[in-house]
């Protein structure tokens, strides 16, 4: 088959068996195995598709496994990473918290940054590249994630990565920047989610009984390693514009920040000191 009978093929296969999303699957399923961009469709349409791969990815597409998963790699920030079972798909809206920890440490000399809770990566990873002055330290706890972690980082200089939990004590010199995606789903709200979304770590997703608990550690355990001056960074769930400012009671100037699509999303602090 050939790209355009290929996508024709998947998605109606999709759609048959239920799957949301049919189209967009088709196209990236089917762009993916021919090795094309989703722009260069109608210029690769004669293109040959490999059938077997093609079959593979649409029976764990319809055994509702995500996207992300099944291409094994996705687009984040300006950057592709790799992804799959174990580790956290990068999200959109954590574009915009990279965004923010990039033009801010833009002005600094050469700033060291931390991302805790790393996962694939994709923060902390996209601040190295597009800032070749900075150093940039990614923890994450998963031997799962961190198998993706360190993928991603392979051949990025100004990237260390440190398998380790956030509540243990590190050797690290202090940062200018401390940028968290940390997991921030409250633990009852962990059966509610999408099938597909209950496919990804719950490690990943569950901040415990208020969704709080990792912002928690981080304000107990994170601002020593903070310089004075240093500022955090982090992205919270939508309804935790509110309760985070309880949660960070060692930082000042706490400021949440709205997403594009309008929920409150980041939040910046500075340390206070003393
Ligand atoms: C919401 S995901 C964010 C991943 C990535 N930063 C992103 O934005 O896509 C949270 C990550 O925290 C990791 N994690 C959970 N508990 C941790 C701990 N105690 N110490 C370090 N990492 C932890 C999870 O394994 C997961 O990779």
């Amino acid at each position: 088959m050939n790209v355009k009978e290929a996508y024709d093929y998947s998605f109606a296969f999709l759609k048959a068996n239920g799957v949301d999303e049919a189209e967009n699957k088709a196209l990236n399923a089917v762009c993916c195995i021919a090795g094309i961009k989703l722009g260069e469709f109608q210029s690769h349409k004669d293109d040959f598709v490999n059938m077997k791969r093609l079959a593979d990815f649409l029976w764990r597409l319809k055994t509702g496994e995500p996207l992300q998963y099944v291409m094994g790699k996705w687009d984040f920030y300006e950057s592709e990473f790799f992804v799959g079972e174990g580790v956290l798909i990068p999200r959109p809206e954590t574009e915009e918290l990279t965004e923010l920890v990039i033009d801010y440490a833009k002005s600094l000399e050469k700033p060291v940054i931390f991302d805790l809770c790393s996962g694939s990566g994709c923060i902390g990873i996209s601040v190295a590249k597009k800032l070749s002055n900075a150093f940039v330290y990614c923890i994450e706890k998963s031997k799962d994630a961190y198998k993706y972690l360190e993928r991603n980082a392979k051949g990025v200089a100004n990237v260390e990565c440190i398998l380790g939990d956030i509540n243990n004590e590190f050797d690290l010199p202090s940062a200018d920047i401390i940028v968290s995606n940390p997991p921030y789903i409250k633990s009852g709200d962990m059966k509610t989610l999408q099938k597909e979304v209950k496919k990804e770590p719950s490690m990943a997703l569950d901040g415990g009984d208020d969704g709080l608990d990792f912002y928690r550690i981080i304000n107990d355990k994170w601002k020593k390693y903070l310089k004075d001056n240093g500022r955090l960074f982090l992205e919270i769930g939508e309804d935790e514009g509110e309760s985070i400012k309880d949660a960070l009671s060692a930082f000042s100037n706490i400021t949440v920040k709205k997403d594009l699509s309008g929920n409150d999303r980041m939040v910046v602090a500075d340390k206070v000191i003393g």
